[in-house]
C-alpha cells in the first residue's frame, strides 16, 4: 500500500494506492477560493494553507481506506515541477511519516504523474502512446513509450493553454480559476461569432500569446454594456482557437511518430470541447485531470523507491529541463 502527497501549487491531496495498482481513498481540498480574490495563486498563501490542511488531509485518506500507518509500504511525493514552498509542505510531510515508520520514499514528477492518471482504471492504458498533457502550467507533446519516462516532442513558446483559459476568463470577468467556467459558458455562445488566430509554428510548438491579446483588443473595443451581451460567443470563439490549436498539433505529432494511440491527460483535459473534438483518444476521467495525489500514486508504481536514510536530505525543484 502507497500513501502519495501532492503539493505543487494549490490543490492539497492525498491517495493511497494498492499494489494491483487500485485506488482506495482519493482526497483533494482545493485551495482554490482562497485566491480567488488575488486572481491567482499566491506562492507564500498556498504555502501555509499546505500547512494547515496536510494532516488532515492525509489522515482523511487513511480513514476512507480504513488503514493504519502499519499498513503502509512506502510514501511517494511530488518533489516538482511547481511553487518550491508548497512542494515542501508535502515533502516534509512525506520524509516525517516515511522517517516515523522506516519506509522508503518515492519521490514523483509532478508531469509523469499527469500522464500516469492515464493508467489507472477505468481508463488502464498501456504505453506506447502519444501523450497532449495539457495543464495550467504546462502544454506539452509527449512520446510516451514505458511508464516512467517520456520523450518531448513539442510544447508552448509561452502561455500554457491553462493559463490562456484562465487570463481570457478573467478578461470575460470570470473570476479564478476561469478555465472550467469559460467551458460552461462557451456552451452558451457562438464559436464563429469572432475569428480568433490560432498560431501554426514551425514543429510541434504552441503558442498563445497572440490569442490571449486578440481577446484582449475584442474586450477592449466593446461598448459599455456590450461585453455582456457578448461574453459568450466570445467565450465560445476564444475556446475553439484554443482547441483548434491543441487538437491540430496533436493530430499532427500522432501523424510524424505514427503513434497508435492519443491520450489526454493535465486539467484542461477536462475541457468539454476538447474531449469531445478528441473523442476517439484515451482521455483522463475528468476528477484526475486537474491536481490530485491518485495520479501521484499511480507515478510511483513504476518508480524506484528511496531508502531510508538517503532521501532525507530530498529537495523540491520548481521547474526542469525536459529533453
Ligand atoms: O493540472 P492542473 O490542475 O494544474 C497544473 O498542473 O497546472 O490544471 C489547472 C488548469 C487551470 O488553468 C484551469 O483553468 C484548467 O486547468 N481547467 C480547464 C477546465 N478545468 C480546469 N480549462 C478548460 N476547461 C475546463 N473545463
Ligand atoms: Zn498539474
Amino acid at each position: 500500500m502507497i500513501l502519495a502527497i501532492e503539493t505543487s501549487c494549490d490543490e492539497t491531496a492525498a491517495a493511497l494506492i494498492d499494489a494491483g495498482g487500485c485506488l482506495r481513498a482519493n482526497v483533494v481540498s482545493s485551495q482554490a477560493e482562497l485566491h480567488a480574490r488575488f486572481g491567482g495563486v499566491v506562492p507564500e498563501v498556498a504555502s501555509r494553507r499546505h500547512l494547515e490542511l496536510i494532516s488532515p488531509v492525509v489522515q482523511s485518506a487513511m480513514d476512507e481506506a480504513k488503514l493504519s500507518f502499519e499498513q503502509l509500504d512506502g510514501v511517494a511525493v511530488t518533489q516538482g515541477p511547481g511553487l518550491i514552498g508548497a512542494l515542501l509542505v508535502g515533502i516534509s510531510a512525506a520524509k516525517a511519516i516515511a522517517w516515523a515508520r522506516g519506509l522508503p520514499l518515492i519521490p514523483v514528477d509532478h508531469l509523469l504523474g499527469h500522464v500516469a492518471a492515464l493508467y489507472l482504471e477505468p481508463v488502464a492504458l498501456e504505453p506506447p502512446f502519444l501523450c497532449l498533457l495539457t495543464s495550467g502550467g504546462h502544454t506539452l507533446l509527449l512520446d510516451v513509450q514505458e511508464h516512467a519516462s517520456f520523450r518531448l516532442l513539442g510544447t508552448t513558446l509561452d502561455d500554457a493553454a491553462g493559463e490562456a483559459f484562465d487570463k481570457g476568463a478573467r478578461m470575460l470577468g470570470l473570476g479564478y480559476p476561469g478555465g472550467a467556467a469559460l467551458d460552461r459558458l462557451a456552451r452558451e455562445g457562438d464559436s464563429s461569432a469572432y475569428s480568433f488566430p490560432v498560431a501554426r509554428l514551425d514543429g510541434l510548438n504552441f503558442s498563445f500569446s497572440g490569442l490571449k491579446t486578440a481577446l484582449f483588443y475584442e474586450v477592449r473595443g466593446l461598448e459599455s454594456g456590450e461585453l455582456e451581451r457578448r461574453r459568450a460567443d466570445l467565450a465560445a470563439s476564444y475556446q475553439r482557437a484554443i482547441v483548434r490549436a491543441l487538437v491540430e498539433r496533436t493530430l499532427q505529432a500522432a501523424e510524424k511518430i505514427g503513434a497508435g494511440q492519443i491520450a489526454v491527460a493535465g486539467g484542461v483535459a477536462a475541457n468539454s470541447e476538447l474531449r469531445e473534438a478528441l473523442s476517439g483518444a484515451a482521455l483522463a476521467p475528468i476528477e484526475l485531470c486537474t491536481d490530485n495525489a491518485a495520479m501521484i500514486a499511480s507515478a510511483a508504481r513504476y518508480l524506484k523507491p528511496l531508502k531510508l536514510p538517503g532521501y532525507l536530505g530530498l529537495d523540491a525543484y520548481a521547474s526542469r529541463q525536459l529533453a
